[in-house]
């Protein structure tokens, strides 16, 4: 593919809330256990935004990446976040965060593809960059899944948490580093395995929706770990393979957080050993659009990528959505 330039991420930013939700904590509320929890997801604790919303997360995440770079708000070009818990259905998340920290010139859209989100917008905002057309794009993902989680439902409650995460994209003349391949899928076939189906144009709210709970996330865990398991493991080999790359050629896999038995069976079809592979799902469990990006700051901050490691971050959720992109990383 000829490119103008190659898109790097030259800034990371990070909000997560103060409120920790431990598994003890939901030993009180459902019928559960922390060791079932435990050896089930891999999650010990997850994070809770008790006032406020999505574009709060987001803008926090935004203002720690441009004070911890010193990038200049009025120079943003675009703004992306990535949610399935947007403040409203319109306007999009983007916007209130362009009001929150002052981004004169952006414009911005919210990207809905639920766990794939950071993934899918990743691709979208690098090809932004890489045309040449745009010189910085920033890059959100945010979910503030505790307004859509149902605190009575076992099964689903204990998986999420809420949390945001930015990328600063950039153009670079070096096409040695930065986004180098994508494979992204959906498939609808797996609509009815994970939604939300109140509240939309299928079922505008009423009382009877709320009644049959149709404002909460709904999921069929055994299902979609049977696809999940299978979907994130063979894409990302895949793409090592397509890009002739061995297991000793990648630094890092950074997955999607949602069963730490879901990122093992990945990282063991990539013939990855487990210091490298991010994890941070024991401490914020399932953040949906915020787990890629959480985990590359946390690491990066944390002084465990260098300049030049090759990541293969790799996503599985609703729709179904999947995919697995290649990037060469540029900061020092
Ligand atoms: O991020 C977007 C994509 N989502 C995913 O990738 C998530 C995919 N799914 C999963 O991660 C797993 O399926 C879960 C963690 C959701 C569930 O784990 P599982 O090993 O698939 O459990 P299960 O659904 O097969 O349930 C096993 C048993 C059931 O009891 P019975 O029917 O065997 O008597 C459940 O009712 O565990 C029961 N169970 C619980 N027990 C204690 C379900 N939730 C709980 C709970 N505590 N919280």
């Amino acid at each position: 593919m000829n490119k103008a330039y190659n898109a790097v991420i030259t800034g990371v930013g990070m909000y997560v809330p103060d409120k920790i939700l431990d598994n003890a904590f939901f030993e009180k509320i459902v019928d559960t256990t922390d060791e079932w929890i435990t050896t089930r997801t891999g999650i010990k604790e997850r994070r809770k935004l008790e006032t406020g919303a999505t574009s709060d997360l987001a803008t926090k995440a935004a203002e720690d990446l441009l004070k911890t770079h010193n990038v200049n708000a009025e120079d943003i070009d675009v703004i992306i976040v990535a949610t399935i818990t947007p403040d409203m259905f319109f306007p999009a998340t983007a916007c209130l965060v362009q009001e929150n920290i002052g981004a004169k010139k952006a414009w911005g859209f919210d990207f809905s593809a639920a766990c794939s989100g950071f993934l899918f917008a990743y691709q979208t905002a690098c090809s932004l960059v890489e045309s040449g057309t745009y010189k910085k794009v920033l890059l959100i993902g945010a979910d503030k899944m505790s307004a859509i989680v149902d605190y009575s439902d076992r099964n689903n409650c204990i998986l999420f948490g809420d949390a945001a995460a930015a990328v600063l994209i950039e153009p670079t003349e070096d096409k040695s580093v930065g986004l180098q391949d994508s494979i992204l899928k959906c498939d609808g076939s797996g609509k009815n395995f994970l939604y939300l189906k109140g509240g939309g144009s299928l079922n505008p709210p009423t009382h009877d929706t709320v009644d049959k709970r149709m404002h909460y996330l709904y999921q069929d865990g055994k299902a979609v770990f049977k696809v999940a398991v299978k979907g994130m493991a063979d894409i990302s080999y895949e793409l090592m393979v397509k890009n002739n790359l061995t297991s000793d050629d990648i630094a890092y896999l950074v997955p999607h957080q949602a069963n730490l038995r879901i990122i093992d069976a990945t990282a063991e079809r990539m013939g990855l050993s487990k210091d490298k592979v991010m994890i941070n799902i024991d401490k914020y469990g399932n953040t949906t659009a915020a787990t890629i990006p959480l985990c590359l700051v946390e690491y990066y901050r944390a002084g465990k990528i260098k300049k030049g490691d090759n990541l293969i971050l790799s996503a599985f959720g609703a729709g179904f959505t999947w995919g697995a992109s290649y990037l060469t990383w540029s900061m020092d």
